[in-house]
C-alpha cells in the first residue's frame, strides 16, 4: 500500500466530493469560516452531540430536525447537566434509542462533577463516560480536540475491507489498519473523508 498516495487521493476526493458543509465539521476553532449559528458552541461539545445523534441515525434526519434545536436548548455541557431528563427526551423525540439521550445527561452531570463541566481531552477518560465507546471516543478526540486518533465504525470498516480486498478482518485488525493508514498531517479531514467515502460511495 502506497500510503502517501492514499492520503493525497483521499483528501483530493474529499475536498471535491465530501460533505464539507456539515455543521459539526465547521465549529469554531476548526474552520476558517465557522458556522455562524454555532459560533458560541465549544467544539468538543458540538462534536460530542453530533456523534451521539449520528450513532444510529441518518445525517439528513439529524441535520433537519435535531442538531440545531438541541444545541439551542443546551448550548453547553453544563446547561445539559442542569436540565430535566424530560426536557432532553422531548428534544430527542423521534430519534429513537432513548438511552442515548439519558446517557448525554448523565455524562454532562459526571463532567460537571469531575471535569469542571468540560469533556476530558483524553480518550481513555472519554471512554469511561456514559454511552461513549471506542469509536465515539476516537471521533471526539480527533474532530473535537484535533488529536491524531484513528477509529473504526461500520462505514470505515467497509472502506478498509475494500481497500485491502478482504472481508475477514477482525475488529483488532481493522483498528490496526485504520491506525496504519492514519494521516498524521490532517487527521481531521482524513477521518471525515473515510466516513464520507463509506457513506456515499463505498456503500454496502
Ligand atoms: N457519522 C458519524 N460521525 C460522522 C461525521 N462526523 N460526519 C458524518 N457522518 C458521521
Amino acid at each position: 500500500m502506497n500510503i502517501p498516495y492514499l492520503h493525497q487521493e483521499l483528501l483530493h476526493w474529499y475536498f471535491h466530493n465530501g460533505r464539507l458543509d456539515l455543521p459539526w465539521r465547521n465549529l469554531k476553532g476548526q474552520s476558517n469560516t465557522p458556522n455562524p449559528k454555532l459560533a458560541h458552541i465549544s467544539r468538543p461539545y458540538g462534536v460530542y452531540i453530533s456523534e451521539m445523534m449520528l450513532q444510529q441515525t441518518q445525517v439528513s434526519v439529524v441535520l433537519e430536525r435535531y442538531y440545531y434545536p438541541f444545541l439551542h436548548a443546551f448550548p453547553t455541557l453544563s446547561n445539559l447537566a442542569h436540565s430535566k431528563e424530560e426536557e432532553v427526551l422531548r428534544l430527542w423525540q423521534g430519534l429513537g434509542y432513548y438511552s442515548r439521550a439519558r446517557n448525554l445527561r448523565k455524562t454532562a452531570l459526571y463532567c460537571l462533577e469531575h471535569y469542571n463541566g468540560e469533556l476530558p481531552n483524553n480518550r481513555a477518560k472519554l471512554k469511561k463516560l456514559f454511552g461513549i465507546g471506542d469509536y465515539s471516543s476516537g471521533a471526539i478526540m480527533c474532530f473535537g480536540f484535533d488529536a491524531k486518533e484513528s477509529f473504526v465504525d461500520g462505514n470505515i470498516a467497509r472502506v478498509l475491507s475494500r481497500l485491502y480486498a478482504t472481508d475477514s478482518f477482525s475488529q483488532t485488525q481493522l483498528q490496526n489498519k485504520a491506525q496504519e493508514i492514519l494521516n498524521l498531517k490532517d487527521s481531521f479531514n482524513h477521518n471525515q473523508a473515510l466516513l464520507d467515502l463509506g457513506a456515499t460511495l463505498c456503500t454496502p
